[in-house]
């Protein structure tokens, strides 16, 4: 397969698209990121690495870290995470907090912010340095060790999050919260923080898509079974409320997030990550859905 040739002209069709949607200014710090930027960076299983356009500019990459999140927390707690949230689609938006009071302080799955924000209690419960423990898991997956947290944009983020606070809130009311309020989503931003390129993003995901290999990374075990779970996740659960036109439209486990950036695997084959920061409606790279839509419709080659 010819992915340099698929890519660079996935490049070109999509370019005219940047100026699509809007970026994400409900955290101040990224409404002053540059929107006009776009990167693709595809790796395949046997170590080859496919890049174009801006695919080594740093990123926030927010919500695509709930995948980290949650493997640390599997590999700590295995089964019993399944007792504090579900894994189901939401079919709400990722900040929703109707959906959680209806269904008593139970997030939908980890991947929407009430869900997310349970793993980080986890994390913050059973680690004595949980900020530095994920980031040492983040550097080791990426096998980069410059990766590290904003902290402007966590603060950013801590100084603004209204809603967040209020799912803490009441997650806390339902005994779904056994931090500290504050110490939890403190935090959570900080996991949110974390800047990565396309390319180190592609890196990181690749055990995502060995998915018939053990993962162990940094002290983080998951079992073939785990990783293959993981995955089933982010097929239903990646895109909140757009995670059934996602499976339509790319056919790929992935997970997304406000900056724009979007990585996902298909297993047995590749990894891949994109990045343009203008978002539709539902919170989703424009541009890079557009990217991976064709990056499976030209390679022929999907879960599906
Ligand atoms: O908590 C938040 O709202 C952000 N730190 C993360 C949200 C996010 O990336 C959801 N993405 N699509």
């Amino acid at each position: 397969m010819n992915y340099q040739k698929i890519i660079n002209e996935i490049y070109e069709t999509v370019l005219p698209m940047q100026a699509m949607g809007r970026q994400a200014t409900y955290i101040p710090a990224l409404a002053e990121v540059n929107p006009e930027q776009t990167g693709m960076c595809v790796e395949t299983l046997d170590g080859r690495r496919y890049a174009v356009g801006d695919s080594d500019v740093r990123f926030s990459i927010q919500s695509i870290s709930k995948v980290f999140s949650l493997a640390m927390a599997l590999s700590l707690e295995g089964d019993k995470v399944w007792k504090r949230m579900g894994r189901e689609p939401s079919g709400a938006s990722f900040n929703s907090l109707v959906q959680l009071e209806l269904e008593f302080g139970k997030p939908r799955n980890p991947f929407i912010n009430a869900g997310a924000i349970v793993v980080a209690d986890i994390l913050a419960s059973r680690l004595e340095n949980p900020e530095e423990d994920f980031i040492c898991f983040v550097r080791s997956i990426s096998n980069d060790t410059s990766i590290g947290y904003n902290d402007e944009v966590a603060l950013s983020e801590y100084s603004c999050g209204y809603l967040n606070a209020a799912i803490a809130n009441v997650l806390k009311f339902h005994n779904n919260l056994e931090g500290d309020i504050d110490r939890v989503l403190r935090l959570y931003y900080r996991i949110c923080s974390v800047e990565m390129t396309c390319c180190q993003l592609a890196q990181a995901f690749l055990p995502f898509a060995d998915h018939r290999r053990e993962f162990c990374h940094s002290g983080v075990r998951l079992t073939t079974s785990q990783v293959k779970r993981m995955n089933a996740v982010m097929q239903t659960c990646g895109f909140y409320d757009e995670a059934g036109d996602f499976s339509f439209l790319v056919g790929l486990p992935g997970k997304s997030g406000v900056g724009g950036g979007i990585a996902a695997v298909c297993p047995g084959n590749y990894s891949v990550a994109v990045w343009s920061p203008r978002l539709n409606a539902k919170g989703n790279s424009v541009v890079g859905m557009k990217m991976l839509e064709l990056l499976t419709t030209m390679t022929e080659e999907s879960v599906f």
